[in-house]
């Protein structure tokens, strides 16, 4: 088993439901670097506001955090009728899942707690809330063991001193633990395989600058950050052995959506022959959407590109802005897809259906 004493040195968890069971607990991720503010959320107004902002993002960690934040919202429900809990209940997770539309996570942690509903039918609301909080840290502890299984299956397609370039944070920050495309790295930096990190900075949120950054020189790795834009000098300067990232959605036909700027690193990738990794756990795999063009794709204010890091606006008045959250990239540039079920390659709508 990967020790994440070694190689977790942040000192706090990404997502969690505090000790008496009543808050949801998160490290306000729009702060980092500079200050590790835990927030402590109740409301369900908290919540979504806290998943749209980013404060907890990530696919698997906003998957986790419905996971409890549904769970909050169902021990307020004060009835003890099935019929108008269940209603309720529905209510909630509505409304949860309108925080953000393009990573799966969000909507499959809700619908899998509310299954738990369904089949509490008959039996107390009292005993469908422990259930939904049981079945909330199982989602938890799952996300914690899929990611360290994707670190296992995607190490075992590297060799020691490479060079490994990843976009966005898919960390332990966007994950209970490890991370999904960061998991093949903490576990070969603790097994001595010495890999150079490179990490895209990022726009216009910067991710990768201010957390993945973050997170893989905490744990002692050797790290290189650069503009998105750099990213094909370093290949062409042969520093880039393997892609990795993450995935908001993976739809049947292996199209992956994930953070913007993703999909020209697979067209970069491809230019130079370096293998493209996508790696996601199987509730990113969402078997119901048949393409890329079928995932929604958020966008964002234009205030994130113009202004938000910046001390004063950096762009004309009134200029129109174009800022997607995400891209696809498409199933041909992708190498393989790594879930915690193995290493997955083309066609994908054969071997995704098959995991
Ligand atoms: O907008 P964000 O920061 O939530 O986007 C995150 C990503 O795109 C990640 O790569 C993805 O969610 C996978 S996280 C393991």
């Amino acid at each position: 088993m990967m020790d994440m004493e070694k190689t977790n040195k942040l000192g706090f968890e990404t997502v969690s439901l505090d000790d008496d069971a009543s808050a949801l607990v998160i490290i306000d991720q729009t702060r980092l670097p500079n200050e590790q503010k835990i927030l402590r959320l109740t409301t369900q107004k908290e919540i979504w506001d806290a998943i749209y902002l980013l404060q907890v993002r990530g696919a698997p960690a906003i998957g986790v955090a419905a996971a409890y934040g549904i769970y909050l919202a169902a021990k307020e429900i004060d009835t003890t009728d099935y019929n108008a809990f269940a209603k309720a209940f529905d209510k909630a997770r509505e409304y949860l899942n309108s925080s953000r539309p393009t990573a799966v996570n969000l909507s499959w942690a809700l619908a899998r707690m509310g299954k738990i509903v369904e089949a509490g039918q008959g039996t107390s609301v009292a005993e469908i809330k422990k259930r939904l909080m049981a079945e909330a840290r199982a989602i938890q502890a799952e996300d914690i063991e899929m990611c360290r299984k994707i670190g296992e299956h995607g190490l075992s397609l590297l060799k020691p001193g490479m060079g490994l370039l990843t976009h966005c944070n898919a960390g332990q920050l966007a994950t209970s633990r490890y991370g999904t495309a960061t998991a093949p790295m903490y576990l070969g930096h603790e097994r001595g395989y010495g890999f150079r990190i490179f990490c895209d900075e990022t726009r216009p949120l910067l991710q990768g600058a201010r957390l993945t950054a973050y997170e893989l020189s905490a744990a002692g790795m050797d790290v290189t950050l650069l503009c998105d834009g750099m990213a094909a000098s370093a290949m062409r300067n042969g520093w880039v052995d393997a892609v990795f990232t993450g995935a908001d959605r993976v739809a049947a036909n292996g199209d992956a959506a994930n953070k913007i700027g993703t999909f020209p690193l697979a067209i970069a990738a491809k230019r130079f022959g370096i293998p493209f990794y996508i790696c996601a756990p199987s509730s990113t795999v969402d078997l119901d959407t048949l393409t890329g063009k079928d995932i929604k794709i958020e966008q964002r204010p234009a205030e994130e590109v113009t202004t938000m890091w910046y001390k004063v606006r950096m762009a004309p008045d009134n200029i129109k802005v174009f800022n997607p959250a995400f891209d696809v990239t498409d199933a041909d540039l992708i190498t393989a897809i790594i879930t915690e079920k193995g290493v997955h390659y083309p066609p994908f709508s054969e071997s995704l259906k098959k995991a």
